[in-house]
């Protein structure tokens, strides 16, 4: 209470008004023409609007307007499927920080995540944000009035947008998402998420791309761009190597600098060199030591210096722990902001402990990119994007990035009408993941629904047994507030009596089985029923394929999941198997357009699916091991307990691991089928010895008989000289229009010398070793059709970099 009345007189000393932001923008006007000489935003130069400000008004700039958690705000009157009013939620069981009453006041954009303070005396806007990476999430019905709904557009997850290959795909996806932001009056949205697939059970694996640094840096670039070109900002997060949410608040990362600058760096320097992000998050995780929002090396000398990111950072929501570390650091804006951190900021300038110039540049950062906002160019949104439009555009993107598993005897596309449909999830599909990537959208088309709108028919019966089962356990499902986090348990399987499974097998021409797996921040996976299958869907596996097979009829596996799960163990029972992933709101119509051959499958996976889950090279090292509290330190399940993981198998992550040490993956990396087939043919290299570059061309003709698109992939095998390399490397990738039967496309790929280049620690630098390199082109990691040699002559030194984050303890990293 001190502390705020102490802070609310500061503001009144020094004459601030901190206004709504709907309505500073109209009163900014008049006080820019009652005092000429006060600098205004956008007339005056930036550095002289910041030569203006008190130190009162900068702290708070750099520090957002505050934060509650949904259930803080009141509840909307909404209803559950079944028409029954959903209770209010119970209050979360940890507190957040108080919002300065001065800041309480109704957001421009109810259910966004966060916004910055107006400064109106000097023409600054307050702007706002918004989650996340799969769709604008923000609250669909507001002051309990549903007769204007504030519906937003699911788009697919970023593993399923990834293992399209296609970054044209990406670049309109992002326009749709983009012009959506733009409508609904947000400046930034709070995505895309780009941290590497390090570990199969990462609770947020469905918000990111690759366990590749190039195809997650190549989508985050062209998603970036495309949702940028409509004049709102993007916040690629979280920087950098948050790969698990067990402890993510408090988690020490130890990890090789070349593992860094290699993996988990690499795709943000891809895709911020790429795209110019407005804004980047940083992390929650420890580096190597410190917070990653306190660091130094990582904000200014990698992101800021060497990147030359110009663009600002923000924290992650209350993460890091130490305001002025984080000034210091060049995070230059906390949020969502406390009235402590301003406070700390304030005393810490008059102490001397944040020189005023340091934040100044943070500041300057800001207004920056609140010049370029929406808010600033006081863009008039509508609340009305064309949902219909952007559900379309969402459609196609997810059925372009389904990857087909497995299609024994051409099983799909599907030849018969009459469908036998299992799995609680073919009624209940998941749209995307939980948590902060979650988007509230007016509907999921279910599985059984899809099929429908696709003219097929489905059993009554089932559908009726399947629909009554969900509902009466969803009704029966806790709500809490804490259900950002804590996803309820998975609704058991509805059990099927083998009669009733017979009684399909003679009645429909073919079983589809749909197996759903969902998750979300705050938690990772785990292996028992959830990567692995659990009994009853395994039992629902044995018992439908017997009786259908039996009848000599067909069965299909649909997965519905955001991550990996293990396959090998059952898909030899099944006939075929199509990983759909988390599709978005139009989930039943795009695997309905895959499964009946309205779009021909060409995704490939950009993330290995092993064996078994001990096959993975992280395995023993994830989530990381705990550590004792501190002494009177109490649990606070916020921060999680201090722990620490260490990143052991070094460089080789994914099919990095697998390839190089013969590792047989259940699907490799790169994997996915077609109900087509294609010829590679005349890989060609422009030279023989590299001299600045090297150009290989390949050609790719369907030799099938129905159109389809091929991702074509290209490795490089690297000379190991003085330093380990992984046994190949994705270098170049592309996709070809669709191909017309026996028609062909030519693609070219240039390599450069620093796309053979590999970490040499000892000397920091980036390094092409002289050497025989292959070019390997093919259909997957593995399925290599063609491959070619050049040689480089003379070791090159790309680019020599700082010896920064250094892992502070002897890591003993996986070798070959
Ligand atoms: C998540 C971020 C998200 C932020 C704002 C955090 O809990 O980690 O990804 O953008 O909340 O909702």
């Amino acid at each position: 209470m001190k502390k705020v009345s102490l802070l609310l007189t500061l503001c009144l000393l020094a004459s601030l008004c901190y206004l709504d932001a709907s309505a500073q923008a109209k009163k900014a006007a008049p006080a820019a023409k009652k005092s000429l000489a006060t600098p205004q935003l956008g007339k005056s130069p930036v550095k002289a609007v910041i030569k203006a400000m008190t130190l009162e008004e900068k702290a708070k700039l750099v520090t957002g307007m505050g934060f509650k958690m949904p259930a803080m705000r009141p509840a909307p009157k909404k209803k559950d499927t079944t028409g029954a009013p959903i209770p209010a939620a119970t209050p979360p069981a940890f507190t957040l920080p108080p919002v300065d009453p001065k800041d309480d006041i109704p957001e421009k954009v109810p259910g966004a995540a966060g916004r910055t303070h107006a400064i109106a005396r000097l023409g600054i806007p307050s702007i706002t944000v918004s989650d996340g990476p799969a769709g604008i999430r923000i609250d669909p019905i507001r002051n309990g009035d549903s007769s204007k709904t504030y519906y937003a557009t699911a788009f697919p997850v970023g593993t399923l947008l990834a293992s399209s290959w296609d970054v044209n795909l990406l670049k309109s996806v992002g326009k749709s998402f983009g012009n959506e932001i733009h409508e609904y009056g947000a400046d930034v949205i709070l995505g895309p998420g780009a941290n590497i697939h390090r570990n199969p059970l990462g609770g947020r694996n469905f918000e990111y791309y690759s366990e590749d640094p190039l195809i997650s840096g190549s989508m985050a670039a062209a998603i970036i761009n495309g949702i940028q070109s409509q004049g709102v900002g993007t916040s690629i997060k979280h920087f950098a190597v948050n790969n698990q949410e067990t402890n993510r608040n408090s988690i020490n990362t130890i990890v090789s600098q070349r593992a860094l600058r290699e993996i988990y760096l690499k795709d943000f320097e891809i895709a911020i060199k790429g795209s110019h992000p407005w804004t980047v998050m940083s992390s929650y995780n420890k580096l190597n030591g410190p917070y990653t929002s306190e660091n130094p090396e990582l904000l200014i000398t990698i992101l800021k210096k060497e990147w030359g990111f110009k663009g600002l950072v923000m924290s992650d929501w209350f993460g890091g722990r130490d305001p002025i570390g984080q000034m210091n650091a060049g995070n230059d804006l906390l949020m969502p902001g406390t009235v402590a951190q301003t406070k700390t900021i304030i005393d810490a300038v008059n102490s001397g402990k944040i020189k005023m110039s340091q934040l100044d540049a943070n500041v300057e950062r800001i207004l920056n990119v609140i010049l370029k906002s929406p808010e600033f160019k006081k863009y008039k949104f509508s609340n009305k994007p064309d949902l219909k439009k952007n559900a379309a555009v969402s459609r196609a993107a997810a059925a372009q990035g389904m990857v087909l598993l497995k299609n024994d005897g051409k099983v799909l596309p599907l030849k018969s009408k009459k469908i036998a449909l299992f799995g609680n999830t073919s009624y209940d599909l998941i749209a995307g993941g939980t948590g902060s990537g979650n988007v509230n959208k007016a509907y999921t088309i279910s599985l059984v629904q899809g099929l429908a709108n696709g003219g097929y028919t489905i059993d009554a019966g089932l559908k009726t047994a399947y629909e009554a089962h969900i509902n009466e356990a969803k009704a029966k499902q806790p709500k809490s507030a804490m259900s950002f986090f804590m996803l309820p348990p998975p609704i058991p399987q509805l059990e099927i009596t083998p009669d009733m499974i017979a009684q399909q097998a003679k009645s429909a021409d073919i079983a589809l089985l749909t197996i759903g797996r969902n998750a979300g921040e705050g938690r990772d996976r785990k292996v028992e029923d959830d990567f692995n299958l659990m009994d009853s869907e395994k039992a629902l596996i044995k018992n439908i394929s017997d009786a259908f097979h039996g009848a000599g009829k067909k069965v299909v596996v649909v997965l519905n999941t955001g991550g990996v799960v293990e396959t090998a163990s059952w898909r030899d029972q099944v006939d075929g198997i199509l990983l759909a992933w988390q599709p978005g709101l139009e989930a039943g119509n795009a695997i309905t357009d895959v499964l009946s051959g309205k779009v021909n499958p060409s995704g490939k996976l950009a993330t290995t699916f092993p064996i078994k889950y001990e096959d993975e090279p992280s395995a023993k090292n994830f989530p990381g091991k705990e550590m004792p509290l501190p002494a009177g330190e109490k649990p606070n399940p916020m921060r999680g307990r201090p722990s620490e993981v260490t990143y052991e198998e070094g460089i080789y992550v994914g099919y990095r691991y697998y390839t190089t040490f013969d590792v047989k993956p259940a699907y490799e990396f790169g994997y996915g089928l077609s109900y087509t087939t294609f010829k590679y043919s005349d890989l060609k290299l422009s030279a023989k010895t590299f001299n600045g570059s090297v150009t290989a061309t390949v050609t790719v003709t369907n030799t099938g008989n129905i159109a389809g698109r091929e991702v074509v992939e290209l490795y490089v095998s690297a000379p190991v000289i003085n330093m380990q390399k992984p046994a190949e490397e994705l270098r170049a990738f592309g996709k070809t229009k669709t191909l017309r039967p026996k028609e062909s496309q030519t693609l070219s790929f240039t390599l450069n010398a620093k796309d053979l280049e590999s970490f040499d620690s000892a000397r920091s630098a980036w390094v092409s070793e002289a050497g025989t390199y292959t070019v390997k082109v093919g259909a997957s990691s593995t399925d290599i059709k063609k491959t070619e040699k050049f040689s480089l002559p003379k070791t090159i030194v790309v680019e020599k970099v700082h010896n920064v984050l250094k892992p502070q303890v002897q890591i003993s990293e996986l070798k070959k």
